[in-house]
């Protein structure tokens, strides 16, 4: 849980000029919104008098702002070197068609996000997705797209936890 000294609100009404404060108080508006929405953007441009397409340049620049909210489930999908070789360029292709979304996007209905990792540390599985806490390999684009219809129509029943070592490996 965040101190009151790092609260959006505080950190507004503690900004002083000082130069470099931008990043922390949109880390703060992140933190405490889960995106940084339209306005938060109003409130810092407002105090800090940098202008608003200012504020928007440096959110769009980094990767770890976000404008809009996280989807309620997240898509992580490996793009590691045992994946890579194993076909994870065409996995995440097949998400995004699915989905109708691109990397690091959320689908209209707020339900998926999709995001890239590194590994997931289950490179004998490769390839492999993680949604949310569930892992699953050896995906191919038909089996995939086979899991997100299902994982859509269970989606208001709690899923299993699956974690590497029981992970679901595509029939
Ligand atoms: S490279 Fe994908 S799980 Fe390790």
């Amino acid at each position: 849980m965040a101190g009151r000294e790092d609260t959006f609100s505080y950190r507004l009404w503690r900004y002083d000029g000082a130069p470099g404060e931008l990043i922390p108080l949109l880390q703060s508006a992140q933190d405490h919104f889960g995106y940084v929405p339209r306005k938060a953007i109003n409130y810092i441009a407002g105090v800090t008098g940098i202008p608003e397409s200012e504020v928007y340049g440096v959110i769009t620049f980094y990767s770890q702002f976000r404008l809009r909210p996280m989807g309620k489930h997240v898509i992580r999908a490996c793009a590691g070197t045992a994946c890579h070789v194993s076909g994870s360029k065409m996995i995440i292709e097949t998400i995004e068609d699915e989905l109708g979304i691109e990397v690091g996007g959320t689908t209209d209905d707020g339900l998926f996000t999709l995001n890239t990792v590194a590994c997931i540390g289950c490179c004998s599985l490769a390839p492999v997705i993680m949604i949310d806490d569930e892992t699953h390999g050896q995906l191919t684009p038909a089996s995939l797209r086979k899991l997100l219809r299902a994982f859509r129509r269970r989606v208001k029943i709690s899923g299993s936890k699956a974690a590497c070592g029981d992970a679901a490996v595509a029939g």
